[in-house]
């Protein structure tokens, strides 16, 4: 690994962020770095990769992410680590998918999806879901104990990515056993990839085919229809639709759990913004919005790789380099956001990047947003009469990662 303490810039420590995952202060941190000099060199995301350049303000993050030099996987430089990192079935697998892919590939794996997860057409569910999400909340209200990561989100958020992939997913909290291990490879990490990761993307491969095996035809329009029109047609292979339904299963449920958890533990330190939500129903999308601005499930968007030397805002950057967003801190600039420390569920016009922004910006954006706002719903308005118990709420483990695995709440 690189000394990264000779490439810092002249006032700045390198960032490291492994130390303040998790922490309360982590904020506070990045807010340092972002008024210092907005950008700093730090330590590399992955082992595999030498220093990485940190970026902090709202402005960084948004030219680096539609930067057309900064890619995911370029060839050249970067094509050493590649080799490396697809040595592990998981990686093999993950570079076969949307997110880890450049233009002109880029274009042909997503577009033939953004319709399907356009908003006008996930709007589509949104009775189906408030419906699932009343059911849910019912059920642990019942229990008088529940659990609001556990009881309410993981049900609700898997439940919601089986309806719309078309693939049945039996049990929602053995699908978050196999993501738990498979974060490791889309999250920072000191240490290189092991094994385990490897052997549960494979039972997350299983579990895929298996779906496909036992579906049943839905009235509904499915993204397996489409998935599998695109196959007999010749456009994609199988292992691209394997791959593509691998990070379904990861993204398309982990976030959302991740967000609900920390949305409710930030209103509860908010209590005069919890009053607002629950007497004004109105302020439900403005307040998906601002949570995510808030307690961003992804503090950092995936790193980038320069795919020749360039320059960000005047920044130079070597070829081969990584330049990480620090979405987190962008969300909290005070050059793009009034007060950014206070929790302001009256917010209008947002430009936070929870989502990322650019080609990569996130592709179940919009049924994000809806599943949020229904949970909150459910929580604010359908069914108000619970509240937090006194058992601590326990950290999900990660980096780039921030929510919760457990959030017990009660019924009143
Ligand atoms: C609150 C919930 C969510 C958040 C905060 C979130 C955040 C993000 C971010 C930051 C990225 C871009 C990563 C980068 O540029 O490196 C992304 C990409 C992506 N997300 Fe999400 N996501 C959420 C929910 C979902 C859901 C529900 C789905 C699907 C059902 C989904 C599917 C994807 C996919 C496929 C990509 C890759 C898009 C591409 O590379 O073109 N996400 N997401």
């Amino acid at each position: 690994m690189a000394d990264v303490s000779i490439a810092t810039g002249v006032d700045a420590p390198a960032f490291d962020p492994f130390a303040i995952a998790g922490r309360e202060d982590r904020y506070a941190v990045m807010a340092a770095y972002r008024s210092r000099d907005g950008h700093a060199y730090g330590l590399p995301p992955y082992p595999e990769l030498d220093r990485a350049l940190y970026v902090f303000t709202n402005e960084l993050i948004h030219n680096a992410l539609k930067h057309p030099a900064l890619l995911q996987a370029p060839p050249g430089d970067y094509d050493e680590v590649r080799e490396t990192l697809t040595q592990h079935a998981v990686w093999e697998t993950l570079s076969k998918s949307v997110l880890l892919n450049d233009p002109p590939r880029h274009e042909a794996l997503r577009r033939p999806m953004t319709e399907f997860f356009s908003r006008r057409n996930i709007n589509r569910l949104e009775a189906w879901l408030e419906g699932f999400a009343d059911d849910l909340m019912a059920e642990c209200l019942r229990a008088g104990r529940f659990d609001i990561t556990q009881d309410l989100a993981v049900p609700f958020a898997v439940g919601a990515l089986s309806r719309v992939l078309g693939l049945p997913i039996d049990d929602p909290w053995h699908l978050k056993r196999l993501t738990a291990p498979l974060t490791n490879a889309l999250d920072m990490r000191r240490d290189p990839l092991g094994d385990e990761v490897d052997e549960a993307c494979g039972r997350i491969i299983e579990m895929i085919e298996d779906g496909i095996r036992r579906r049943r035809p839905s009235d509904t329009p499915c993204l397996i229809d489409i998935m599998e029109d695109l196959v007999a047609r010749g456009a994609w292979t199988r292992d691209t639709l394997i791959a593509n339904c691998v990070i379904f299963y990861f993204a398309g449920q982990e976030t959302v759990v991740d967000s609900l958890g920390s949305h409710v533990l930030a209103l509860n330190r908010f209590p005069a913004q919890k009053a607002l939500l629950s007497s004004r129903p109105e302020l439900l999308r403005q307040a998906v919005e601002e949570l995510l601005r808030f307690e961003p499930p992804v503090q950092y968007s995936g790193f980038r790789i320069a795919a020749h030397a360039t320059r960000l805002n005047g920044i130079e950057i070597e070829a081969g380099e990584a330049v990480v967003p620090v979405v987190a801190a962008g969300n909290r600039d005070p050059a793009a956001f009034d007060a950014p420390e206070d929790l302001d569920i009256t917010r209008t016009a947002l430009p936070h990047i929870a989502f990322g922004t650019g080609i990569h910006i996130c592709l179940g954006i919009h049924l994000a947003k809806l599943e949020l706002k229904i949970a909150l719903k459910t929580l604010f308005h359908n069914h108000p009469n619970w509240q937090l118990t006194d058992d601590r709420p326990v950290r999900r483990p990660g980096v780039l990662f921030n929510g919760y695995t457990s959030v017990p709440a009660q019924a009143v």
